[in-house]
């Protein structure tokens, strides 16, 4: 990824061009006197979140909530004053501890830490910063939001903290890329208002300007939280840099909670449809407008239906071919909070119709509607796709983590990454159900470096082989091969290094099903939920895979039959696994076209 550098020291000590008045025991003015692009504020993780009014000549411009350091200062984040220059700024801060003086007050670390910079550092030593994969410069960032593709530009905004590494002040953060490899930070898009956080959402390209707001521009529709959650309308007329919000948002009000709302063009209906998640009723809602500011609800599916045990949030809707036939069919995604495959996070789909008004779901041969996983690893959410995709594509990115321990993971001044961007597809199993695919985009070839090994063919029994990994770039590398295990009864692969670390696939030919345990990964301890073994089916009928497994520095990706199966899962090695071995039970296995690649840093 390349990183705009707005350089500035992580971590500040000095403190310069403020002035700072302690008013109480939890209350302290602090002005600033000096010139400089950023207020540098130091953060302690384990603090509380301090509500700092940015007075702006004597007006409240902004509130934000940061963990400001107390005993002592773990990095720092930069407070933009750019839109301030030349007026007077005032931040009123209320730290959430109370002192039991105004002197224990005033040794909180963050006093002495706030200062005026020009520079900001992102260049981003972090031992688990992914290589290859989007994640935000600095800060937390969830759920992906509002992708749509545009003028060769593929725009990828989402959840954003940019004031810490945990969740707060959600804004919609920004990249564009022009080949879901190479990323480009952009200023956050849109930022909390009086109406809320700006929670997820999605955008659409109004190409025949049916919401007058101009042809082409930029719609976003996404939730406005505050005390209740309401839908909200935004537009761009500069390509999705900068939103305008609509005066008469809401757009949407329920009587209960409901939010990331998807909006699409239906060609069929000719008029704009919206998903909904009505989160605590376990639904997806769906509404119609002829111009995005006026919706009439139609529909609902889902209760009783699916897993049911956690919030349905981030829903999307699309139609695909299925793989070899002439057949179409929609597809429904409801990612749910908890309730995953393994716990947690986790994102089902229903295959159904859709008739402009509601969708069906199609029952399995019992008269059942079955429950499908897009990904049956523990770290992918909040999957949905880009609008306005070329060539009739459907591409889907999630956010690479589960909110089991999202804010727990060893990383510090970032939280978070993206998955890699895949593309979806519908195929129709042995069992006669069909299923969502889920392949590495294409343009992910283009991160292969060297080829380390090439071609390698080997029959392996309960002995097994053991091939080097790559060392360049931390290990960072694609692997690929294809597993004829007709004659065995399982494989395993193991990637391990010689600090103790391994992660474990197990392929059951009997079972149709491949394993990942990361128990033994590497630092698995910051949370019980973390150290877990997850399953796929792999659809196959023959005991034959092909997998492509991609490893960065706290990730593997596997996909499995060309993304027919899909497990995504975060691991923190204490080094990059360095080997893999590959053994079998109950008979000899064919190992054919093993290649490895090192892969490029991004
Ligand atoms: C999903 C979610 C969404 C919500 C957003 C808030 O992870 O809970 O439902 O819009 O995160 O950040």
């Amino acid at each position: 990824m390349s990183a705009a550098v707005m350089s500035m020291p992580a971590l500040t000590s000095a403190s310069g061009g403020v002035e700072v008045n302690h008013l109480g025991v939890n209350n302290t003015l602090v002005r600033v006197t000096g010139e400089g692009r950023y207020l540098s504020l130091p953060v302690q993780e384990t603090a509380d979140d301090a509500k700092i009014n940015i007075l702006v000549d004597g007006d409240i411009a902004e509130t934000i909530y940061v963990r400001l350091a107390k005993s002592k200062t773990d990095y720092t984040v930069p407070f933009d004053m750019s839109a301030y220059k030349g007026r007077n700024v005032l931040l009123d801060v209320v730290t959430p501890q109370g002192r039991g003086s105004i002197r224990e007050a005033k040794d909180d670390a963050c006093w002495k830490g706030i200062a005026l910079v020009d520079t900001f550092d992102v260049s981003n030593r972090e031992k688990y910063r992914p290589a290859f994969h989007h994640t935000p410069l600095y800060g937390w960032m969830n759920d992906p939001n509002g992708m749509f593709y545009k003028d060769g530009l593929w725009h990828l905004y989402y959840q954003y903290n940019p004031y810490g590494s945990k969740w707060q002040n959600l804004s919609w953060g920004h990249s564009v890329s022009s080949d879901l490899v190479n990323w480009e930070h952009q200023p956050v898009a849109v930022t909390p208002d009086g109406l809320g956080y700006i929670f997820s959402g999605s955008c659409a390209v109004d190409k025949n300007n049916t919401s007058g707001f101009g042809d082409d521009a930029v719609i976003a529709l996404y939730t406005s939280a505050a005390t209740s959650q309401i839908q909200s309308l935004a537009h761009s007329g500069d390509n999705g840099a900068t939103f305008v919000k609509y005066p008469g948002n809401p757009v949407i009000t329920l009587e209960s909670e409901a939010r990331d709302p998807k909006v699409f063009w239906n060609d069929e209906t000719g008029e704009w449809n919206l998903v909904l998640a009505h989160a605590l009723d376990h639904e997806m809602l769906f509404f119609t407008s002829p111009d995005m500011k006026n919706w009439t609800l139609t529909g609902s599916f889902g209760q009783g239906l699916g897993a049911q045990g956690g919030v349905w949030e981030c829903p999307d809707l699309f139609k695909l071919p299925v793989e070899g036939t002439d057949e179409t069919k929609w597809v429904l995604i409801c990612n749910i909070n908890p309730d995953g495959p393994f716990g947690g996070s986790g994102t089902q789909y229903f295959i159904g119709d859709f008739d402009g008004k509601t969708f069906t779901a199609d029952k399995d041969a019992a008269g059942n509607v079955p429950t499908k996983w897009l990904d049956y690893g523990k770290d992918h959410y909040a999957t949905v796709s880009w609008s306005n995709a070329p060539d009739n594509r459907r591409t889907v990115i999630g956010w690479m983590s589960n909110w089991q321990y999202a804010a727990d993971v060893p990383t510090m001044q970032f939280r978070s990454a993206n998955t890699l961007p895949r593309e979806m597809g519908l195929f129709r199993a042995a069992d006669g159900e069909v299923y969502a695919s889920c392949a590495p985009s294409p343009e992910l070839t283009s991160l292969r470096g060297k080829l380390t090994l090439k071609n390698v063919k080997a029959t392996i029994g309960k002995k097994g082989r053991t091939y080097a990994l790559p060392t360049a770039n931390d290990g960072i590398c694609e692997i690929l091969l294809d597993i004829d295990a007709r004659k065995a009864d399982k494989v395993e692969l193991a990637l391990s290094n010689n600090s103790g670390n391994k992660v474990v696939m197990e392929y059951d030919v009997k079972a149709r099903t491949l394993s990942f345990d990361r128990t033994e990964s590497g630092i698995v301890g910051f949370s019980e939920s973390f150290p877990a073994v997850t399953v796929t089916p792999t659809y196959e009928a023959d005991g034959k895979i092909t997998l492509r497994i991609f490893v960065d520095r706290s990730s593997i990706e596997v996909f499995g039959n060309d993304g027919r199966f899909v497990m995504t899962n975060l691991v923190f090695p204490d080094k990059p696994y360095s080997s893999l071995t590959v053994t079998s039970e109950g008979g000899n296995i064919k190992l054919s076209n093993l290649n490895i690649y090192s892969l490029k840093v991004k």
